[in-house]
């Protein structure tokens, strides 16, 4: 029997991965996002050859916008933000199913619009269409997005088939537990779960993904991760920049949420969760939010497990920078952390006793994400610390970006007559092994949503775990106001109480 006739899609199949025929709904399609990571995550999975040969890309925004202009705008984002240069033949075969649909967030006769346009493509394709519906707009318009969804239709469309409408939301999720509850209450009164991919883009990161593949397809390393073997583990998302002219949104985020409830976090669930009974979606899942869940609530309070900053003016790259509070839309007495740390304990059998300690700032020394092992020292019998004997902790270090890689610290003898020792470091890079042309976080996951695939996905309880742990901390910062608000120079590595949260340890900060 020929595939076609075996399975109705099987003529629309991408090249690769087997996407029905779709039409992605973009919500917030003049958006910044839209133009640096979605259309440019489309045009691109359309050069590998790997979108179903029924594609349409459907914008949808409050401006009227005609559908040429549209398509320029499309063409104009891809020639400045994709990582491949606009091909007119492959972006001919895109634009000639890209449309646009002018409504509002909350006006339930554009969303019978959108589903008119909707049937149309599909009578024009000749049968079913999967629709994949892009939520990338504020989050003040998630709510009214979802249940206009939901009163239009559109979000059951072909539901108890394979090819069912599927909705992707972007950050952020919720601002705190009860926020995220209610918007997952809102998502679940419209969709089933299955439905639902929650982004945090950083899980869609070539690095992030070879973290289930190094742990567990090498041997090596999994008798030795546990508490008997290693001392402490940092996770660093560290960033160059600062908060440019994004400060409206940030003044109500600061890193706690921007970076540290979901990225950071995810950075953790994934190097300490214990290995998944399988590759499907839910059993990886199922152990990142167990993981999440062992973490012990966080102690708060001067002498507690945290620490927060703003960044001063300082140096970045040789060149002057002014503070945050001197920022564009910045409040004087501003209380959004542009910097935090905290140290966890995860209280399980693996971890108990091993400081998980996590940071994450603009305005630092050097754009880093890492994950860095520290390994025991080995006893001193026959190597002590001494002249002769220059010795590091072991340390294996995933660098997520940029020159991606992975690097283990080792002890060498220096070549001579006499034993004297020096720390030495090997390292793996992707791009010397594998070329540097690897595909954004955005093309696999946008790719994913129309396979169906959610491993690389936020699910409900997972977002709510991970915000339980955060709220009370943002309630005590509020609380707070300024006072422990810490800082640090713009181009240093962080303030003076981070460097003492781990202190209390006799730990110090890696500078990757
Ligand atoms: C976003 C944050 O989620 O991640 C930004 O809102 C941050 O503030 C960005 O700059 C970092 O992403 P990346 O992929 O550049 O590390």
């Amino acid at each position: 029997m020929a595939d076609s006739q075996r399975h109705p899609f099987l003529h629309g199949l991408s090249k690769h991965r087997g996407a029905p025929p779709t039409v992605v709904v973009i919500f917030g399609a003049s958006g910044d996002l839209t133009a640096r990571k979605l259309i440019p995550a489309v045009y691109n999975l359309g050069v590998d050859n790997l979108l179903p040969t029924d594609f349409h890309l459907v914008g949808y925004g409050r401006k009227e916008i005609p559908d040429d202009e549209f398509r320029t705008l499309a063409a104009d984002a891809i020639k400045e933000f994709s990582r491949r240069e606009l091909d007119d033949e492959v972006w001919g075969r895109i634009a000639g199913n890209t449309t646009y649909v002018a409504g509002g967030y909350d006006d339930p006769e554009a969303f019978v619009r959108l589903a008119d346009h909707i049937a149309k493509i599909e009578r024009q394709v000749g049968r079913d269409v999967q629709a994949l519906f892009y939520i990338s707009t504020p989050p003040s318009v998630f709510a009214p997005i979802l249940r206009n969804l939901g009163a239009s239709g559109l979000a059951g469309k072909h539901l108890g088939q394979p090819h069912h409408a599927k909705v992707i939301i972007e950050k952020p999720f919720g601002r705190d537990l009860a926020s995220a509850r209610e918007l997952n209450g809102t998502i679940r009164s419209v969709f089933e779960e299955h439905q639902v991919y929650r982004i945090d883009h950083y899980l869609g990161k070539e690095t992030v993904q070879d973290l289930l593949v190094q742990r567990f397809s090498n041997a090596i390393f999994e008798p030795l991760w546990n508490r008997n073997f290693i001392d402490s583990v940092q996770i660093t998302v560290a960033e160059e920049v600062g908060v440019g002219t994004r400060g409206g949104y940030y003044e109500q985020s600061g890193a706690l949420r921007d970076m540290i409830q979901n990225h950071t976090m995810q950075l953790l669930a994934l190097t300490a969760r214990e290995p998944p009974v399988s590759l499907d979606a839910e059993s990886i899942r199922d152990e990142k939010v167990k993981l999440l869940k062992a973490i012990q609530p966080l102690r708060l309070g001067p002498d507690g497990d945290v620490a927060r900053a703003q960044y001063a003016a300082g140096m970045i790259g040789g060149k002057p920078a002014q503070g945050y509070l001197e920022e564009e839309g910045i409040a004087a007495e501003s209380k959004a952390e542009t910097y935090a740390a905290l140290r966890l304990s995860i209280n399980n059998w693996r971890w108990q006793g091993v400081p998980f300690y996590l940071r994450s700032g603009k305005r630092m020394a050097r754009r880093v994400s890492e994950i860095a092992i520290n390994f025991k020292r080995p006893p001193g019998t026959l190597f002590a610390e001494s002249e002769k004997f220059n010795l590091a902790g072991n340390t294996l270090a995933f660098q997520i970006q940029p020159d991606e890689g992975l690097s283990l610290i080792l002890n060498a003898k220096i070549p001579g007559l006499e034993t004297r020792t020096q720390p030495v470091k090997m390292n793996f890079r992707y791009a010397t092994t594998f070329g540097s042309n690897t595909p954004e976080a955005y093309e696999r996951l946008v790719l994913d949503a129309m396979i169906g695939d959610g491993t690389l996905f936020i699910r409900g309880d997972e977002a709510e775990t991970s915000w339980k742990l955060c709220t009370p901390l943002l309630e005590s910062w509020s609380d707070a106001g300024r006072k422990g608000m810490d800082s640090y120079p713009a181009g240093s590595w962080g303030p003076a109480s981070a460097d003492a949260l781990l202190a209390k340890n006799q730990h110090h900060w890696r500078q990757p």
